[in-house]
């Protein structure tokens, strides 16, 4: 009787739990049906790199810097590189000459973040370079974003006016890119399609399995790429 119980209670516990999580997902599954346009979902994950930054430099607690340090490479990792093969040929396409000295210009601003990415993400959150180097990072981040939000994105939006449409195919396909690249850095891939684009499916794969075995903040539901 003892045991079915506590079988039964077992079964309960985990259903609840399965339950929360998919509630998890779903809350994040209703947010992402409302997110309509391109720059929406870029200005989301800005916000979202820069909380995961503040909560490395302003904590003290060595677990906590590296939950956060790994969520942070996991979600700039992805967004760089759905940025490049979704955001940028976008540029090209719809602002032309001007739309492709932007893309370029953000592709070299990548590649210096993805070198310091690079010697970050193998860092323990108990050395004394692990917060002064992802300041380095941010330092050049918060400025890459700042021209992506105040001049590129805007451009973009103007270009896209009469086509509502294809800014909310941009973000149904950038959301999806993201899924299936690394989520760490690899800046010899490079920034361009369609070499980054074979790269980053030879690596990605690892990158995700590897991920199991990081640290990542209590409240994340899962750090499977698929789930954002
Ligand atoms: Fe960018
Ligand atoms: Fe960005």
């Amino acid at each position: 009787m003892f045991s079915i119980r506590l079988n039964a209670s077992a079964i309960f516990s985990s259903a609840t739990k399965a339950q929360s999580l998919h509630q998890a997902y779903r809350s994040f599954s209703s947010t992402s049906a409302i997110m309509s346009t391109i720059q929406d979902a870029i200005v989301k994950d800005h916000r979202e790199l820069e909380q995961y930054y503040k909560e490395v430099v302003n904590s003290n607690d060595h677990d906590h810097q590296q939950r956060f340090g790994n969520q942070f490479t996991w979600e700039l990792a992805r967004h760089s590189v759905g940025e490049e093969l979704v955001v940028y040929p976008a540029f090209e396409k719809y602002i032309g000459n001007r739309g492709k000295a932007m893309a370029d210009n953000d592709r070299q601003e990548h590649h210096q973040v993805k070198e310091l990415l690079k010697q970050f993400q193998n860092m323990k959150a108990e050395q004394p370079e692990f917060v002064p180097k992802i300041k380095e990072i941010w330092g050049l981040l918060s400025e890459h974003i700042k021209e992506e939000e105040e001049k590129d994105m805007p451009a973009l939006a103007a270009a896209l006016q009469d086509h509502k449409d294809e800014s909310e195919k941009l973000a149904r396909s950038f959301g999806r890119t993201k899924a299936f690249v690394p989520s760490r850095s690899h800046p010899s891939a490079g920034e361009n399609p369609p070499f980054e684009t074979v790269m980053g499916l030879l690596t990605a794969p690892f990158d995700h399995v590897a991920d199991i075995f990081r640290k990542f903040p209590d409240k994340t539901v899962s750090p499977n790429p698929s789930t954002k």
